[in-house]
């Protein structure tokens, strides 16, 4: 029996630290501690950028959405300058949401007090506060968060201090421009609820080591190489013909290849994962993400949009011609998930177990240790 007073020490990680194939993976109790889990929310998704959604989720003044991100409320907003803002989805009086789930609003009122805020966040009437001294409206209003854009999806961080979007997204536009996500539509998204720890599912997303048993009966075996990476990104990339999102009975029903792919994007397919949480698979027709919002040690939710070309989503017959691609989604994408969740269910801090990584595993290691980096010091 195993009892851990501090999973901060960083003694407890030396096996981790060690080149690939002498390293075992992070310890259980990186999966399930709430000391952890705790250290992860303050120094990676408390630090850096996180992964909001598609710029037309937002199309027109004051369309927004919420929802919480490590426990945190936050609201989205399309701003009459036209651009995205997003807020603390909490009442600068006395903390309720000011808005919930999604629409389209020019205002928002809270629902406890009235409090009402533009979409710039400034809180615009406060009922009944005109005999409190010195209380003065402008300094009540939703407390921001920044928000940036690539490519058609935005991106938000809560550190004033964070690295720009584009410095933390690095090199990733070499590999990835040519598939014109600007050009793409979301034509599906997907949530699901799990019970798994966040690093469980982009740890097996950017494995192909799991392949050929978790996917036996949709994708099968991929054979992956990690590509080059600089910025706070990682990319897999498996070279073979015609997409790789449908499923072979449905390959000859695949759409057009986009237009202008270059560089390994004509040869195949990448898999790329944007710390802390953010994944793409791009093929030669297609697009999708999958973004993790975690909400403790062994919860997360998982969401997966779904893009393709404008022009693709365009022909008179998309909805048909889609069909085959969402199956394999809703085919492969549970397996995944189902795989987390049992790997999750497996896991208990309470014995000393010890393991080794495979050489399929690269970014397993590169990942853990990415994460030990900034939450054991
Ligand atoms: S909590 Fe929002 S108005 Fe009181
Ligand atoms: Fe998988």
């Amino acid at each position: 029996m195993l009892t851990i007073s501090n999973v901060l020490d960083r003694s407890l990680y030396e096996a981790a630290r060690l080149p690939l194939l002498e390293a075992e993976p992070l310890p259980p109790w990186c999966y399930t501690s709430d000391d952890f889990y705790k250290a992860e929310v303050e120094n990676i998704f408390l630090k850096t950028w996180n992964f909001g959604g598609r710029v037309e989720m937002l199309p027109e003044t004051g369309s927004y959405m919420t929802f919480s991100f490590v426990g945190i409320p936050l609201l989205f907003v399309r701003d009459r300058d036209g651009k995205i803002k997003g807020f603390l989805n909490s009442c600068r009086h006395r903390g309720t949401p000011v808005a919930l789930g999604c629409g389209k609003s020019q205002m928002f009122s809270c629902p406890y007090h009235a409090w009402t805020f533009a979409t710039d966040g400034r809180l615009v009437s406060a009922p009944g506060m005109q005999d409190v001294p010195n209380f003065k409206l402008r300094d009540h209003a939703l407390i921001p968060v920044r928000v940036d854009t690539w490519k058609g999806f935005f991106f938000f961080a809560f550190d004033e201090k964070a690295p720009p979007l584009s410095t933390h997204l690095g090199n990733i536009g070499e590999h990835l421009d040519s598939y014109g996500f600007d050009d793409m539509v979301m034509t599906r998204r997907v949530e699901w609820d799990l019970k798994s720890n966040w690093k469980a599912y982009v740890e097996n997303a950017m494995e192909a080591y799991h392949t050929p048993t978790v996917h036996k009966d949709s994708i099968g075996l991929q054979v992956c190489n990690v590509v080059d990476s600089t910025g706070q990104w990682l990319g897999l990339h498996e070279e073979h013909d015609g997409t790789e999102a449908v499923l072979d009975d449905d390959a000859s029903r695949a759409f057009p290849f986009i237009k202008g792919l270059n560089g390994l994007a004509a040869k195949g397919t990448y898999f790329a994962l944007i710390y802390p949480s953010t994944m793409l698979g791009c093929t030669r027709d297609c697009a999708w993400w999958i973004e993790l919002q975690p909400s403790g040690p062994a919860r997360t939710k998982v969401i997966s949009g779904s893009m393709f070309p404008k022009s693709t989503a365009a022909l008179p017959d998309f909805e048909q011609r889609v069909q085959p691609y969402y199956r394999r989604w809703d085919k492969s994408l549970p397996e995944d998930n189902r795989v987390s969740e049992l790997q999750q269910e497996g896991l208990t801090p309470y014995f000393k177990t010890s393991s080794r990584l495979s050489t399929l595993e690269p970014l397993v290691h590169t990942i853990g240790n990415w994460v030990l980096d900034r939450v054991v010091k």
